[in-house]
């Protein structure tokens, strides 16, 4: 199938059956999200993928009690910076160097540039540009798990502090941003499943300046 047919194929899942998504084709979603681009290549965000039920109980409730954060097979939580500083982007970019076999000082005026418009920016602006480039690799994932014939729920509804307490994300330098819910559809209790996808007309969507 094209990704076109598979992007119509795919919904927001409200109601999943429980059934496992196998290990390769999950693989393979969690590859095209780390294959994402990046501001800078600077994949401010981490996936943290979890299949334990108990954790997935105690983050249902802080999820607006939504049932597939249970009934999916696993839960993608997208965690983000909170924070840009000097340290994180220079262990990037050095290993970017070391990865293509040049020296670390090849970045030298790039990072001087780079950093020369974070610094003057506050925490919250640092946290929320990272948040953004997260959704860039989440959409990856959505289009990937389509391919895969596997149904995701793309999820904001959650209090992030919450998650954060839960997979103590602190700690790491790391606040969620998305939770994705992968696992497959029960037709027969999914009030979505068969409902027209609808979009903004092209004409009003796309606007052509030629
Ligand atoms: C960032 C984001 C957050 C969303 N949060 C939720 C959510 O918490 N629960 C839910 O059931 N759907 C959620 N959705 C699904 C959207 O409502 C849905 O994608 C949209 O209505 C388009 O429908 P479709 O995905 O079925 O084509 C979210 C989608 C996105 C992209």
């Amino acid at each position: 199938m094209s990704l076109l047919e598979d992007l119509k194929w795919r919904y927001a899942t409200k109601k999943m059956n429980g059934a496992i998504v196998p290990q390769e084709k999950l693989d393979y979603i969690l590859e095209a999200a780390r294959l994402a681009p990046s501001s800078s290549g600077l994949q401010p965000y981490k996936i943290f993928v979890i299949s334990n039920e108990e954790l997935k109980k105690k983050i249902q409730p802080v999820a607006w009690n939504q049932s597939q954060i249970v009934d999916a097979s696993h839960l993608l939580v997208f965690a983000a910076w909170d924070d840009y500083t000097l340290d994180r982007i220079e262990d990037v970019f050095n290993y970017t160097m070391d990865e293509r076999g040049l020296p670390h000082s090849t970045m030298d005026e790039y990072k001087k540039t780079l950093w020369s418009l974070y610094e003057p920016l506050s925490t919250e602006s640092h946290a929320h540009h990272a948040a953004k480039q997260s959704y860039i690799s989440f959409a990856l994932a959505i289009a990937a798990a389509a391919e895969q014939k596997v149904d995701a729920t793309p999820i904001e509804g959650f209090v992030p502090p919450k998650v954060d307490e839960l997979l103590e994300l602190d700690k790491q330098g790391l606040k969620s941003t998305l939770i994705l819910a992968l696992g497959y559809r029960e037709e027969e209790n999914d009030w979505l499943v068969n409902m027209k996808k609808v979009r903004t007309p092209k004409e009003e969507f796309i606007t052509e300046i030629k």
